[in-house]
């Protein structure tokens, strides 16, 4: 059924928020990769557009749609690629999808820094290439998780999650937060930090910040020169979080150990001297790619859609 209200989905939306929306309104799907001027297009008298990570929703866009528009969804928890100004001046409220992905990624992130430090990139393509001669007592020698300090740049939902899973292997954990958390301190054993001095102490670094103006390229020159010697470094928030060309000179000079990236600062370009490693572990930004966290993003935006279109309050907005 269709109705009047016009829905444009900027890509694609897996079929458990798809339908919900192909019930209520009329949906226009757009294309993978995205094509931004038949987006432009596409999205003229839409009163709600579904986004995702990769769909810059700027002035242009919302102008492009015009004054049906009353809702963007997001299919993501970061709204980096979100002008909410633009959407707060023109009345358009903002969604995203916390939660439903939060033990998808804090899951990737424990495989990235498990990854990384056990040089499974390495070996994979070892044996992969042929070059595998067989058992050795010094092969491919990583570093075990277990004991080890592990500093969270930013307690949030995946930040926490990330301390929860850590429990079994025992480790030390220092976290970073702009206010403190007494009950998460108390229940996982965390203990808050300032940035400098959460990485001189810890073994891997696992960032889970919001990208925003304040906190582009939080790990730089100046702070990788503090980092622990050795350390390991995960990145499954955003790419923007960290300085790449300065990643790329700690990796080679053996100031950390390894990486484990999941996101870039262009994607989806990789900087070539980041293929060039092998000591980093290099991911097209799967953080919350498992059927249940998908289905589960889909169904939120869909219900946000639903809600705004029907006059009442998002479930998950980010702005009003
Ligand atoms: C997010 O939700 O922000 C991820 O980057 C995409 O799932």
């Amino acid at each position: 059924m269709s109705g009047s209200e016009r829905v444009v989905v900027a890509r694609r939306l897996p079929g458990a928020g798809l339908d919900l929306l192909a019930e209520r309104f009329e949906v226009l799907v757009g294309e993978v990769p995205l094509d931004r001027e038949a987006l432009l297009r596409r999205v003229r008298g839409a009163a709600a557009i579904v986004a995702d990570p990769t769909v810059p929703v700027d002035a242009a866009l919302l102008d492009a749609a015009g004054p049906a528009l009353r809702v963007v969804a997001n299919f993501a928890v970061g709204y980096d690629n979100v002008d909410l100004a633009a959407c707060r001046e023109r009345g358009v409220v903002v969604t995203n999808t916390p939660d439903v992905l939060t033990n998808a990624t804090a899951e990737l992130a424990v495989a990235l820094m498990l990854a990384a430090a056990r040089r499974l990139g390495e070996g994979e393509r070892m044996l992969r290439g042929g070059e595998w001669t067989g058992w050795e007592p010094e092969q491919l020698l990583g570093r075990e998780l277990s004991g080890a300090t592990v500093g969270i740049v930013g307690l949030g939902r995946i930040g926490t999650r990330v301390a929860e899973l850590l429990r079994g292997f025992e480790p030390e954990l220092l976290y970073t937060a702009r206010s403190a958390r007494p009950e998460a301190e108390q229940r996982l054993g965390l203990e808050r930090s300032d940035l400098a001095s959460l990485v001189g102490r810890a073994d891997f670094v696992t960032l889970h910040a919001p990208l925003t103006p304040d906190t582009r390229h939080l790990v730089d020159a100046a702070l990788l020169e503090r980092f622990k010697p050795g350390a390991v470094l995960v990145n499954t928030a955003r790419g923007g979080l960290v300085d790449t060309r300065a990643l790329v000179g700690a990796l080679r000079s053996d100031r950390l150990a390894a990486a484990g990236l999941d996101v870039f600062e262009h994607e989806p370009e990789v900087e070539p001297e980041l293929l060039e490693l092998d000591n980093v572990v290099l991911l097209p930004h799967l953080g919350s790619a498992t059927a249940t966290a998908r289905d589960a993003m889909a169904r939120l935006v869909a219900e946000n859609v639903i809600a705004v279109l029907a006059g009442k309050p998002a479930l998950t907005p980010v702005s009003r």
